[in-house]
């Protein structure tokens, strides 16, 4: 295994200023995606957040209270697990970065203790968030809870359904859990709503979003708040591989996972590849646009009208995403490729048969893909980001392969190959 040192989150002062996933500055622009597009009611409020995520950033005091809670709170680091059966039936070196051991079970906590931190720094009492699988529900709601903030969650009315026991979870922690009744009922909708819950309110609110989205400062920050697992995994990969893996995978919703494990390898000769839902593939099939506050690539029919996403997890089941990954896709530092909801299933129930681990249904498309490319990735080390825990899934998964009908509403049996905007491989 890896070396378990915990990555000291205030290091390498000066590394952004050099890296390929540097400051976008007070525009919040990569490459030419990002900004800020919101009604002018909203631009005091994203102001006012940067400004204070920039100062909190550079205080001493907020990084060590933040490491203390990553480390003693949510458990980091998260291990570097080596798959030596599934390795051996693929034909490669497989290894997975263990987000799924974490607090709440996902790397989405890294994220949440960030900025619930940030806005009791602020002064806020009140904290909404969206959540899509409800790992970011979840995790916001454990930390509302933590500090004593009131939480109230929007959620797609599709995913409360599918996700029921993370309602639960939320419910439990103390947090108001409110349906997303517009549009397909899923992950765009609950940002909808959360968005204009916080124009209303947001003298005492923040707004806890949950990825690599949104208008600036969040994608930036985001970003920030999630590196600690790009760290980690490029330091137990030296001191394990003492090498950098040669391929670095990750499943992209909004995509804050994928761009926290690829901040730590961006610089190397690592290659990264994101993995999106074909339903949902907003980098290989999109075209450029503004949702939700950015400029990025989204799945839009020729009148500019976004486009419904359709994947069978919910985490993924965006039409859009970050606006970094548009970036690094333009610039071919990072490959997106897309997979179906059938090979997800498959690539589910492979890693909990070959190695005891059920992974969330999210991060078993970027398997998928390593399941599909194994003649490519023959002889390689593929590091996986095992970005959550899959219980939340199982009973969804029991329902589709028992043909209950419900359950089968969720998923797309249509082909995940051909992208054809090309900004995939
Ligand atoms: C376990 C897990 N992985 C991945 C995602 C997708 O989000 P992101 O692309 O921001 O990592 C989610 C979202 O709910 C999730 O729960």
């Amino acid at each position: 295994m890896g070396s378990q040192t915990m990555v000291d989150t205030t290091a390498a002062p000066g590394l952004d200023e050099q890296s390929i996933m540097g400051d976008p500055g007070p525009t919040g622009r990569f490459g030419k995606f990002g900004g800020l597009y919101v009604p002018e009611t909203l631009v005091p409020a994203c102001k006012e957040l940067e400004s204070a995520f920039r100062e909190a950033w550079a205080d001493p005091d907020f990084r060590n209270e933040l490491d203390d809670l990553l480390r003693n709170y949510a458990g980091r680091p998260s291990a570097i697990t080596e798959c030596r059966n599934l390795s051996k039936e693929l034909g490669l070196r497989l290894l997975l970065k263990r987000e799924d051991l974490n607090h709440t079970g996902s790397h989405k906590i890294n994220n949440v203790l960030g900025q619930t931190l940030l806005a009791k720094r602020m002064g806020k009492t009140r904290i909404v968030a969206e959540t899509g699988a409800g790992q970011h529900g979840v995790a916001t709601a454990t930390a509302a809870a933590f500090f004593g903030q009131e939480c109230v969650v929007y959620m797609g009315e599709v995913d409360v359904r599918r996700q029921a026991l993370n309602v639960y979870r939320m419910r439990l922690l103390g947090a108001e859990v409110r349906s997303a009744v517009s549009g397909s009922r899923t992950l765009k909708d609950a940002v909808n709503e959360a968005l204009r819950e916080w124009v209303a309110s947001v003298e005492d609110t923040y707004y806890c979003l949950g990825s690599v989205m949104g208008p600036h400062p969040y994608p930036y920050m985001v970003r920030e708040f999630h590196r600690v697992l790009g760290r980690e995994a490029f330091e137990q990969c030296q001191s394990y591989l003492g090498d950098v893996p040669d391929v670095v995978v990750a499943a992209v919703g909004g995509g804050s996972n994928a761009i926290g494990i690829f901040s730590g390898f961006v610089d190397t000769r690592s290659e990264l590849v994101g993995v999106e839902p074909a339903g949902g593939a907003a980098v290989g099939r999109g075209v450029a646009g503004v949702v939700h506050g950015s400029m990025s690539y989204l799945m839009q029919d020729e009148a500019g009208q976004v486009q419904e996403a359709q994947s069978i997890s919910a985490g993924l089941d965006y039409p859009g995403v970050g606006p970094e990954h548009a970036h690094l896709a333009d610039i071919e530092r990072a490959r997106y490729e897309a997979v179906n909801d059938a090979e997800v299933l498959d690539a589910f129930e492979l890693l909990a048969r070959t190695e005891g681990i059920i992974p969330a249904l999210e991060c078993a498309h970027a398997l998928a893909w390593i399941v599909r490319a194994k003649d490519e990735l023959a002889g390689k080390t593929v590091l996986m980001n095992l970005s959550g825990r899959g219980d939340k899934d199982v009973a969804q998964v029991q329902g589709i392969r028992d043909g209950d009908p419900e359950a089968l509403q969720t998923v797309d049996f249509g082909d995940g190959q051909g992208l054809p905007n090309g900004h995939g491989s």
